[in-house]
């Protein structure tokens, strides 16, 4: 008789018995499949997992600070985050690209983990979390064809580790269900999907600080909404974009001239198609008039209206 329960009991023991007492690391990127597979080798081998964060300064508001106050706060798990912020931005600059940026951030990332990790001299191991459907989609390649996606979960083989991928047995659903047995909370374990290379390929073209935080508290702002409305559960994805364009507005008796956000809200399965999220008119007014009222440098707020295909889900 399967449970999820027993599951945890049976990866519990595999660990400990491949590990032994070898040390172990695992790379959390913010997403839940790296967040369940540090809680479960924590629950199996404790003090000898090691968690590293790198923070590339891409991530929607407060993330970085909830992957902190979660693993290391509440769980106490050993976690070293690497602050690499300025580096990432440094590399983007001048960049507009979309699939530049993408190459750029894969690689940057990749840079960083095998510099740190080099340091950890003592540690044998890399945990990883593979799900099964990543088994299957590396031996086919269509899904990748459209746009690369360098999700920065992806690391080298060749480093000095060998691997450990205790969810390559589960889906995604099964992922989520045992993040919560494992007591992870609902915000990493019902985490809308987030493309690895971040809002870096949401403000389009050119990547600036500035850019960054319009988007970033934009997000925000749509999100408190959606979710204020009891949508988040229903609506598979949803951001804002930046456009990398001005139009003249009004506001008091001032002439403006300031950016533009898109809003993208779709449902979907899988990704690989998507329906524009028919959003109540009323909720959309609500987070308009706040992007624009709270947000200093937005003048215009959009809905995107297109379904994939022919739109893809981001706009880069
Ligand atoms: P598109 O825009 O191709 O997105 O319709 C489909 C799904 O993939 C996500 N996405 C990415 N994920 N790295 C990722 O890890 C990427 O470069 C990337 N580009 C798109 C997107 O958020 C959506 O869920």
């Amino acid at each position: 008789n399967w449970s999820m329960q027993s599951f945890i009991e049976m990866q519990m023991k595999l660990i400990q018995d491949q590990v032994k007492d070898d040390e172990v690391l695992c790379a959390l990127s913010g997403g839940v499949d790296s967040a369940v597979v540090a809680a479960l080798l924590h629950k199996a081998i404790g003090d000898k997992l090691t968690c590293m964060f790198v923070d590339h300064g891409l991530l929607r508001m407060n993330e970085a600070e909830s992957v902190v106050d979660t693993f290391k706060g509440r769980f106490g798990m050993k976690l070293i985050k690497i602050d690499a912020k300025a580096l990432f931005l440094g590399k983007l600059k001048g960049v507009s690209d979309p699939e530049e940026k993408r190459k750029i951030i894969g690689t940057e990332f990749i840079r960083v983990f095998e510099a740190e990790s080099q340091k950890l001299t003592t540690i044998k191991w890399l945990a990883q979390g593979t799900l099964y459907t990543d088994v299957i989609e590396s031996g086919t390649e269509t899904a990748q064809k459209i746009k690369s996606h360098h999700n920065v979960g992806g690391l080298p083989e060749d480093m000095q580790f060998q691997l450990i991928e205790p969810l390559n047995t589960l889906f995604k659903d099964e992922v989520r269900e045992l993040g919560s047995l494992l007591g992870l909370p609902d915000e990493i374990v019902h985490r809308q999907p987030f493309p690895g290379p971040g809002l870096a390929i949401r403000v389009l073209g050119e990547v600036t600080e500035e850019k960054l935080d319009l988007v970033r508290r934009s997000d925000a702002i749509l999100r408190e909404e959606i979710a204020n409305a009891g949508l988040d559960k229903e609506i598979w994805q949803y951001f804002t974009a930046l456009p990398d364009m001005r139009s003249v507005g009004v506001m008091g008796d001032q002439r403006t001239y300031d950016y533009t956000v898109g809003i993208r809200a779709v449902t979907s399965i899988d990704g690989m198609t998507a329906d524009w999220a028919r959003i109540p008119y009323e909720v959309l007014d609500r987070i308009s008039r706040r992007i624009v009222n709270e947000i200093k440098g937005i003048n215009r707020v959009v809905y995107d209206c297109t379904s994939k295909p022919p739109a893809t889900i981001e706009w880069e």
